[in-house]
């Protein structure tokens, strides 16, 4: 099967077998396939936060499964359950068109809703950990349905237990804790830029999608014009000390507070580096969000990947500042 429409770098890569998986019946039944033929398998959701590094010599599947609704509306408070298939950009809309509020600085993000927690999408201020309640899995260990609280999940920055652990947990469903009444967030610089003196008090969560949404148009490329999968490096966390040295050298870093730590722009670092609008004949570096490679016309999981490492080589080099890079990489090299 062909999976170049299937991940948003539209890059060119065969699966041996791919099936479309609507439900989790046919899920148990699609893994012990292929564990029957001794297969790898992958799950896949929107393609938009992997780089097929080559063709996958296994069982991709397709997660598929939808549905879409309320639990427990209880006053203001309400939990907006979604199946691992359904749109994530869809449902921000269909929650903030409702009314609910929690989710809309999450408007655009391309992917699924099951692949949502797996990297706890986070933007423009807001985490899916802030509104998530639970999430139903098939534990791949024990053949059985099981629910995870918010808490059982360990979200933390582009992270989760899911990610730590690929291969044991296949998400079903996602239950979010959404409110009518809760605060709108709108402290992230280029949010308030947008929004100049709007009254905040006026505003409704369908109001600030649509700002979160003007936000990235002018900076984010669409993947169907300029295939890409968005970040393509975290922001790296670095120690006081580490930045203090940094900053020493290059007082108009940029940098977030965090936690434990600095978190860096790692858009500021490869821009400086001289990356941004870089194109070689088939894949470059947007020139509007140096954090974001493109595929131009055509090119390759590997020759993605090479631009890749020679941004965090020159990165390294330049700054002392080492970049993990955020998608998963699938397929043999
Ligand atoms: N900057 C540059 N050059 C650039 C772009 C940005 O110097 O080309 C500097 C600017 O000073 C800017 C700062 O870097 O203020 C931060 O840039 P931006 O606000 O665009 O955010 P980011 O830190 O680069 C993160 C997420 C995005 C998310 C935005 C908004 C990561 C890895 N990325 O980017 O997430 O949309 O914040 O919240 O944390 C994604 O994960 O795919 C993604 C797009």
């Amino acid at each position: 099967a062909d999976l170049r429409e299937l991940n948003t770098l539209a890059v060119a890569a065969r699966a041996r077998h791919l099936i479309r998986i609507t439900g989790v019946d046919e899920l148990i039944a699609a893994l012990a396939w292929a564990e029957g033929r001794e297969l790898d398998t992958l799950i896949l959701g929107g393609g938009s936060n992997l780089v097929f590094a080559g063709d996958f010599d296994g069982v991709v599947l397709h997660m598929q499964i939808r549905g879409r609704y309320w639990e427990k509306v209880n006053g203001d408070d309400a939990v907006l359950v979604l199946g691992a298939g359904e749109n994530w950009h869809e449902a921000v809309l269909y929650a903030a068109r409702s009314g609910y509020r929690g989710i809309e600085n999450l408007a655009l993000i391309p992917g699924t809703a099951g692949a949502a927690p797996v990297q706890n999408i986070g933007a423009y201020g807001v985490e899916l950990g802030d509104s998530l309640v639970s999430v139903t899995a098939l534990d791949r260990n024990t053949q059985s349905v099981v629910t995870l609280t918010a808490s059982e999940c360990q979200f933390g920055y582009r992270d989760s237990l899911f990610k730590r652990h690929p291969r044991r947990y296949i998400i079903l469903e996602v239950r979010l804790k959404l409110s009518r009444s809760q605060p709108l967030k709108l402290d992230y610089r280029d949010l308030r830029d947008y929004l100049g003196d709007t009254d905040a008090s006026s505003l409704t969560p369908l109001e600030v999608a649509e700002a979160v949404m003007a936000v990235r148009h002018r900076k984010l490329p669409d993947p169907a014009v300029l295939p890409n999968a968005g970040s393509f490096f975290k922001n790296p966390v670095i120690t006081q000390a580490a930045f203090d040295r940094l900053q020493e050298r290059f007082p108009d870093v940029v940098f977030y507070p965090v936690g434990q730590g600095v978190k860096l722009a790692a858009a500021w670092l490869i821009d400086q580096a001289g990356w941004k609008g870089f194109r070689n004949t088939r894949v470059g570096i947007h020139n509007r969000q140096a954090l974001v490679l493109i595929n131009h016309s055509g090119g390759s999981g590997a020759e993605v990947l090479a631009l890749a490492d020679q941004v965090r080589r020159s990165v390294l080099e330049t700054f002392g500042v080492e970049l993990e890079m955020e998608p998963g990489v699938v397929g043999a090299r």
